[in-house]
């Protein structure tokens, strides 16, 4: 059984694969040849027990354009309402042979715990604060079509780091691609025991930021917080908001990433954020459709050239 939990156990050349991969979809996507079939006859279940509206879309647009038949759980209506836990939901699903889980929980590990219970393949759509590891391909996607590499780069993630699978996620791509990697946010919203990730750590955004080739800004995520320290929103931007002026430490050409949802006013400028010369928003949205695309085609094969089991 193979299945997609996270960027941690990739190598190097795996995620070049499915990189390389994804671009093939892309030019398709652009060229209004989306219907690239592939997996028809194959069933994809979209699982989300947390609120999302980029990665079910873009998994279900994906799911669609490859052939398959795509079924989107309502887990707001489902029997996980009437107390059914994660695995009783997941082995119920697998009674009906499905071929591809897509499953995002609000807590991490569930994503692994239910892939050891199931049949098919499984794809972490997102588990708790551990990863996200579509949403750092389609991010290392964006970058190596921006830079035209994906190596030796400075790249500061800035914000919430400590309940960001993203931050994770990216931390670890990055990492294997060889970039230097920034971590930038108050000290009380980032994880103890960062620095053995070989990352530079700075509570100043302007320190953070200098020569930076990528800046990518990350929400608040308050729903993860358990009531610990979440500052006012005002202050919160004044120091660690990114506006035109703490840009302008970073490179001349630095990118401005966000993975969405943003918060206009708290992380991020609402003006900077629509900057087409700057912002890679919409762009890290479309290499979504791409990247998902490319790992749904290489799960689906099984003995796919990545060998995707991690
Ligand atoms: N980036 C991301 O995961 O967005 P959604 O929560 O909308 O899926």
């Amino acid at each position: 059984m193979r299945h997609l939990l996270g960027i941690e156990g990739l190598s190097q050349g795996q995620i070049t694969d499915i990189l390389d991969l994804s671009e093939r979809y892309v030019s398709r996507n652009r060229q209004n040849d989306k219907h690239a079939g592939g997996l028809e006859g194959k069933t994809m279940v979209n699982m989300f027990f947390e609120n999302s509206t980029r990665t079910q879309a873009s998994f279900e647009i994906a799911g669609k354009r490859l052939g398959a038949d795509v079924l989107n759980m309502s887990m707001a209506t489902s029997s996980v309402k009437k107390g059914e836990t994660l695995i009783d939901t997941a082995l119920t699903l697998n009674a009906m042979h499905p071929d591809l889980l897509v499953v995002r929980h609000q807590n991490s590990g569930a994503v692994a715990l239910l892939a050891e219970k199931v049949n098919c393949a499984v794809i972490n759509a997102g588990d708790g604060r551990h990863e996200h590891p579509t949403q750092a391909l389609l991010d290392a996607l964006t970058i190596r079509r921006r830079k035209g590499r994906l190596h030796r780069l400075t790249v500061a993630i800035c914000g919430d780091i400590a309940h960001s699978r993203v931050a994770r996620s990216n931390l670890f791509l990055l990492g294997k691609m060889e970039n230097r990697v920034r971590l930038v946010g108050p000290r009380t919203l980032m994880p103890t025991g960062v620095d053995k990730f070989g990352v530079e750590v700075f509570e100043d955004m302007r320190e953070g930021l200098a020569g930076a080739d990528v800046v990518m800004m990350l929400r608040l995520q308050k729903e993860r917080m358990d009531g610990g320290f979440i500052p006012s929103e005002r202050e919160y931007f004044h120091r660690w908001g990114l506006d035109a002026e703490k840009l302008s430490f970073a490179r001349d050409d630095a990118i401005v990433m966000h993975p969405g949802p943003m918060n206009r006013g708290v992380e991020i400028d609402g003006e900077i954020a629509d900057d087409i010369n700057r912002s890679v928003i919409q762009e890290q949205v479309e290499m979504g459709v791409a990247v998902r695309m490319a790992v749904l085609d290489l799960l689906s094969r099984h003995n796919g050239p990545t060998g995707i089991d991690v």
